[in-house]
């Protein structure tokens, strides 16, 4: 079998790496973080699809360790705050506890609940040309309380499907099949299947 494809991920969070390459398990490409000490770049775009551009642009800047480079940007887009926090799902508030209460404030009064996960992907070369993005969505609504414990950000508000389960219910199995993550992630595996006979 060929040597897997290396591609940088433009991200300095190793579990990152580490769910993005058991989602990628079955196909011959490896995810590897950055071989710089501080990977932060300013994520001051204006979109979910800018600020995955800044980030694997980069990547391909800073990192001397691969030809192909990744990144990805996502937060949770709620109808009634007009798809907020969006862009700004990490700063809405100090601490993930803090931004889960921030939001059911928001929301109190409120019965119009839905809400959607994006996720944006862009793959560069080493000259920091896009070679392709991908986008991922999945549609939910916001719970009126924390249910469940696996998961991160947002995840135990977030009620996917028919509305019984947060995402933070799910296991990880299922969360990668149906999470924007993991579906932004599934059809860039299969375009580098195609591009890249990964
Ligand atoms: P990042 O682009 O992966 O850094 O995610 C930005 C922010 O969006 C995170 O800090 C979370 O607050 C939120 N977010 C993104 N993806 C998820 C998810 O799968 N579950 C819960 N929150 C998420």
């Amino acid at each position: 079998m060929a040597d897997k494809l290396k591609i940088v991920l433009g991200t300095s969070n190793p579990h990152k790496v580490f769910e993005i390459n058991e989602i990628a398990k079955d196909y011959n490409v490896e995810f590897i973080l950055p071989d710089c000490n501080n990977f932060d770049p300013d994520e001051n775009g204006l979109t979910f699809e800018e600020n995955a551009e800044i980030k694997a642009k980069e990547a391909s800047r800073v990192s001397k360790n691969g030809n192909y480079f990744m990144a990805d940007d996502s937060g949770l887009c709620v109808d009634y705050l007009k798809g907020g926090p969006g862009i700004h799902s990490a700063r809405y508030d100090t601490t993930p506890e803090k931004r889960i209460e921030k939001l059911l404030d928001a929301l109190k009064d409120d019965n119009k609940r839905t809400a959607h996960f994006v996720c944006a992907l862009c793959l560069c070369d080493k000259e920091g040309k896009v070679l392709h993005r991908e986008k991922g969505i999945v549609e939910g609504k916001i719970a009126y309380s924390k249910k469940g414990s696996n998961g991160f950000g947002y995840d135990p508000v977030f009620l996917v499907e028919n509305g019984n389960r947060t995402m933070a219910e799910l296991t990880e199995k299922e969360k990668n099949t149906l999470s924007h993550r993991g579906r932004a992630l599934k059809s860039m595996l299969e375009w580098l299947k195609v591009n890249f006979k990964i």
